[in-house]
């Protein structure tokens, strides 16, 4: 073979090298390929071993023809390697499917309690109160004693207390009531307000019963509001909340920080009041505990002024939810179950 000969030959071997490159169809294949050529028994490594036998004049050009011929394949072997690589991840890219609906992110939605305490504060905002906070960590003096129950007061029974030290000075609050002294040591006559916030009991889960819970304060102080008043702002309030269908019902009650107090009814939501399981069939449903301002609470807040009096109220969020919207164990609040939580808001 001469050099004419053996630069032909290369020639086809290129353009055919080049051909079958442009009809693969993969890497894989393309790996196979290169080893066909470039490996160390493919064809280019055989002919270069072919050398050493040649006539001596014909050895320099045969090499440079076979590198030249290596240097064209390589090149068109690294077009073709990026091209089919980019059509890979088209492919990849276009075996997605578009037409399928996307992800919906989880939406949340609000808790009944929630929903509830936003439409007390809209319903007394409306009619001028502020909202107040106070802390969950109460002390003695805040949750009992100003509040017209002294040491060993027996109306302390009605509060399992949750007590933070052993000399009882703290405790987790067991009503919203403490916001009321608060209030009253901070801001000054005529004053109405509501709170809104847990409180603490050491009771037991069952279907009426949470060791933690919420509870709305209210409180209005002036000179010479009456009883009167607090009927007219908690009937307004309830009809506000359940509809003006729903009747109100005022009953004698005990509380020591109010003279009078009351226990407050609405008609059942359920039955209307002719008498059903959830009222008990007494056909009312306890919603409120209110009264007058005790003077001992008004003398232990600080206030002094003679004509001033003042009413109260406070009531648990979870009961007014249970009644709104037909709720029958309490527990549903507290389990975090998105199929229960999501019905509401
Ligand atoms: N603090 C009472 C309770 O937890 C509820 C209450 C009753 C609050 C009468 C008041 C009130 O402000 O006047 O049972």
């Amino acid at each position: 073979m001469d050099e004419k000969d053996l630069s032909l030959k290369l020639e086809v071997i290129v353009a055919e090298a080049i051909q079958r490159l442009s009809k693969l169809n993969n890497t894989e294949e393309l790996e196979k390929w290169r080893i066909q050529y470039f490996g160390r028994k493919g064809i280019f490594a055989s002919m270069t071993s072919q050398i050493p036998s040649m006539p001596v004049e014909m050895k320099p050009q045969a090499g440079a023809l076979i590198n030249s011929a290596k240097r064209k394949l390589t090149e068109a072997f690294e077009e073709r390697k990026k091209n089919l690589l980019t059509l890979q991840d088209k492919k990849t890219e276009f075996n997605l499917n578009f037409g399928l609906p996307g992800l919906k992110p989880e939406t949340g939605s609000l808790h009944p309690v929630t929903l509830v305490s936003r439409e007390i504060v809209r319903i007394f905002q409306g009619l001028g109160f502020g909202v107040h906070t106070g802390p969950e960590i109460e002390t003695d003096f805040y949750n009992f004693e100003a509040l017209n129950m002294p040491a060993d007061h027996p109306a302390r029974d009605m509060w399992d207390t949750f007590y933070l030290d052993s000399e009882r000075k703290f405790l987790l609050r067991t009503h919203t009531s403490p916001v009321q002294i608060r209030v009253m040591e901070k801001i000054s006559v005529p004053l109405r307000i509501i709170a809104i916030g847990k409180t603490f009991r050491r009771d037991d889960f069952d279907a009426s019963h949470s060791p933690v819970f919420h509870q709305v304060e209210g409180l209005m102080v002036g000179p010479d509001i009456t009883f009167s008043n607090l009927k007219a702002v908690l009937i307004f309030f309830l009809k506000e909340l359940f509809g003006t269908r729903v009747k109100v019902n005022f009953l004698p009650s005990y509380f020591p920080f109010t003279e009078p107090s009351a226990e407050i009814s609405i008609s059942c939501v359920i039955c209307e009041g002719k008498g059903c399981q959830t009222c008990g069939f007494t056909g009312w449903l306890e919603i409120l505990g209110a009264g007058m301002v005790h003077p001992e609470v008004f003398r232990k807040s600080g206030i002094q002024q003679n004509n001033v009096t003042g009413f109260a109220f406070g009531a648990g969020l979870e009961r007014i939810a249970m009644i709104k919207y037909g709720i029958d164990d309490i527990r549903q609040f507290y389990t975090g179950d998105m199929r229960f939580l999501k019905q509401f808001g």
